[in-house]
C-alpha cells in the first residue's frame, strides 16, 4: 500500500487525474463527501486531502509515503524528502513587488512583508542587502499600500493581485512549480512501487516547448 498525500483543491484535483490515469483510481474520491481519506486496496494505493502548505508535514514524518507541494514550500522549509519530478504543475513565479513610485534607498534597511521569510532573506543575503521581514500570513499585498513594508515577497501567478493594487514586479526571484516528493526512509523500503508511480506519472508531464 502507498499512502498519497493530495493538496486540496484544483491542483490535487488535477494530480489525482494523473494518478488514475496511471492505473491508482479510487472511485470513493470523486463523491462529494467530506471525508479526507480514501482507500483503493485493490491498486494498493491511498489518499488523504490536506492543506497544501502542509504536505511537505506529512511525508516528511512518514504519514504519507508521498505526495505533491509547491516548490515554494520546499524552498521555505527544506524538508528533508526526495524530491521525484517536476509536475510542471501550479506554475508561479517567487517575485518582489513594490509599488509603482518605489525608489530603493540602499541608505536605509528595507523593510519587506512577506509569507516566506527564509526565501526572503536567502534573496537578500545574495544580494547583500540589509532588511527587516515583516512575517505575514495571507493578503501581503496591502503591506505597502499601508506602509508596514516598502516591498513583498510573494507569488505572482497571473499578475491580477498586484495589478489591483497598483504594484508591479520590480525582480522575479525562482520559478516555481509543483513537485511530487517521497519519504527518505519509504523509498528505501518501497522503492519498486513508488518508481513504478513516477514512471506512470512522468509519462503524462507536459513540459513545455
Ligand atoms: C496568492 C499570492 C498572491 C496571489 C497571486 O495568494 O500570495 O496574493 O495568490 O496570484 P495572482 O498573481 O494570480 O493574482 P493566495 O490566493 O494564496 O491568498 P493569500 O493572500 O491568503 O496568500
Amino acid at each position: 500500500m502507498i499512502s498519497v498525500a493530495l493538496p486540496k483543491g484544483r491542483l490535487g484535483e488535477k494530480v489525482y487525474s494523473m494518478f488514475e490515469a496511471a492505473g491508482y483510481e479510487c472511485p470513493s474520491i470523486k463523491e462529494n463527501s467530506r471525508k479526507l481519506i480514501f482507500e483503493n486496496a485493490d491498486v494498493g494505493i491511498r489518499y488523504f486531502w490536506v492543506k497544501p502548505s502542509d504536505v511537505a508535514i506529512y511525508v516528511e514524518r512518514g504519514a504519507a509515503d508521498i505526495g505533491v507541494v509547491g516548490k515554494d514550500i520546499l524552498l521555505e522549509y527544506s524538508p528533508n524528502v526526495y524530491e521525484l519530478l517536476d509536475l510542471n504543475l501550479g506554475k508561479c513565479r517567487m517575485a518582489v513587488a513594490a509599488p509603482k513610485d518605489f525608489y530603493d534607498d540602499t541608505q536605509k534597511t528595507l523593510r519587506v512583508a512577506t509569507k516566506f521569510p527564509n526565501i526572503a532573506s536567502e534573496y537578500y543575503k545574495s544580494i547583500c542587502r540589509d532588511i527587516d521581514i515583516i512575517k505575514l500570513n495571507g493578503s501581503i499585498e496591502i503591506a505597502p499600500i499601508l506602509k508596514l513594508s516598502d516591498v513583498i515577497v510573494d507569488i505572482v501567478e497571473t499578475g491580477t493581485t498586484l495589478k489591483e493594487n497598483d504594484l508591479e514586479v520590480i525582480k522575479n526571484i525562482v520559478p516555481i512549480s509543483a513537485r511530487l516528493i517521497a519519504n527518505k526512509a519509504t523509498f528505501k523500503f518501497k522503492t519498486t512501487e513508488i518508481e513504478k508511480i513516477v514512471d506512470a506519472i512522468k509519462a503524462q508531464v507536459k513540459y513545455d516547448d
